[in-house]
């Protein structure tokens, strides 16, 4: 959440700059305070009026238009600014803030403010691979200037290649690590595991479980957000690889336990929010089984216990364990975080309909090692991270 931080936005005059509407509308959303200025290009592609109903501010232009209140504008919106963010950044605009021309007033508020400035920029691959724009954006960042880089794909003009604007998910993500001010992890390694397994049957078929993953990825997205070298093993799941995180995908438990392994001595902290099968098909079939029969007969053995051989080897590292169970949950929990060598366990009913494994919120018990347990009410899944993160930094 972003609740309270003042983003000052700046437009410019491209095709993409009517999806600086969903940027504005998902920091009004976060609870940001956001204040948009337009370039007078920008206004040709789309209205202030979006802007201003969007934002509940008064938009921008004109350096010179008769002044809203006493304040010398590009001068109190430099100041005011948590963060400057630039959606989408015409090659223009990037030449003279690069060039330090300050022609307008997005250009000279830029110039006027010490908040930290991300660039989203937008244009042509022509434009974009021109050395003098690249060039620009290498001063840029030189100077402290950040950058949401541009994504490959179509173009409005056609072409294919580099330039399109940043998908929306991901400068909000650049500006939520930005505006983070808790960089209590900076310095730790975190090793998350997320997601289910999938235990094949034969070529077609497979074994798994209802884990979508949600918890351990807003787990690995927290603890980035405040600092952490994060390694993210994976299952199969649908979400969005996560930025700046060093990402394991895995299918099997089999390959979860391999790249746990491999990554555990760098780590300071695990935390297994995974649910990998404990059980495997005996035998896989090479060739698809045919339905010939009307019962079919599968033969499992047990999967190994990721969690239980890490608690083994924990030495000094943290080691948190989540459990699953639709009954006697604190009791079940308890007896694992003991049996596990783990010091603490987060608790979730899976038998409770609006949280759980596919939803986006989670309330859940945390349970320690002499037994004394926390209730946490019903929350997102990203507001929970953060609490599981807080308990984790305690203990170090
Ligand atoms: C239809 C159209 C689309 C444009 N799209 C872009 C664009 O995506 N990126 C860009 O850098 N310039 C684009 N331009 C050129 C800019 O609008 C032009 O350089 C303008 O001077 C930029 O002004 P500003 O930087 O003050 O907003 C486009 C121009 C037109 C007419």
């Amino acid at each position: 959440m972003l609740n309270g931080k003042k983003v000052v936005m700046g437009i410019c005059g491209g095709i993409a700059a009517y999806k600086a509407a969903d940027v504005v509308s998902r920091l009004k959303k976060q609870g940001a305070e956001v204040d948009v200025i337009m370039t007078r290009s920008a206004a040709n592609f789309i209205t202030p009026l979006t802007f201003q109903s969007l934002s509940g501010n008064h938009v921008v232009v004109d350096m010179f238009e008769k002044p809203v209140s006493w304040e010398i504008k590009h001068i109190s919106l430099a100041k005011k600014a948590d963060i400057f963010v630039i959606v989408s950044a015409t090659a223009d605009m990037i030449g003279k803030i690069a060039n330090g021309i300050a022609d307008d007033m997005l250009s000279t508020t830029v110039m006027a403010t010490k908040a930290p400035v991300l660039i989203a920029p937008a244009m042509n691959t022509n434009m974009y691979e021109n050395p003098i724009v690249q060039n620009n954006i290498d001063k840029l960042k030189k100077y402290g200037y950040l950058f949401t880089e541009p994504a490959y794909g179509r173009l409005a003009c056609g072409d294919v290649g580099y330039g399109k604007l940043a998908a929306v998910d991901d400068i909000i993500d650049d500006i939520s690590v930005i505006l983070n001010d808790k960089k209590d992890y900076k310095g730790l390694t975190v090793m998350v595991t997320a997601g289910p397994t999938i235990e094949a049957i034969d070529p077609v078929r497979y074994i798994t479980n209802h884990s979508s993953g949600k918890m351990g990825y807003a787990i690995a997205k927290c603890a980035r957000n405040r600092g952490a070298e994060v390694i993210l093993i994976s299952g199969p799941t649908s979400l969005k690889p996560l930025r700046n995180v060093k990402v394991v995908n895995v299918l099997s438990n089999h390959d979860m336990y391999d790249a746990v392994m491999n990554n555990f001595d760098d780590c300071d902290i695990v935390v297994k929010a995974a649910a990998p099968a404990d059980y495997r098909p005996l035998k896989y079939s090479s060739q698809k089984i045919k339905k010939d029969d009307d019962n079919l007969v599968l033969y499992l053995e047990k999967n190994i216990d990721i969690l239980k051989e890490l608690g083994e080897r924990k030495g000094d590292k943290i080691l948190v364990g989540f459990a699953a169970e639709s009954q006697d949950l604190i009791k079940n929990a308890k007896d694992k975080v003991l049996k596990k060598n783990l010091d603490f366990i987060v608790a979730n009913n899976i038998m409770s309909k609006d949280t759980g494994f596919k939803s986006d919120d989670n309330a859940v018990c945390i349970i320690d090692r002499d037994g004394g347990i926390d209730n946490i009410p019903r929350m997102s899944k990203i507001e929970l991270a953060d609490i599981i993160l807080d308990k984790i930094k305690s203990l170090k």
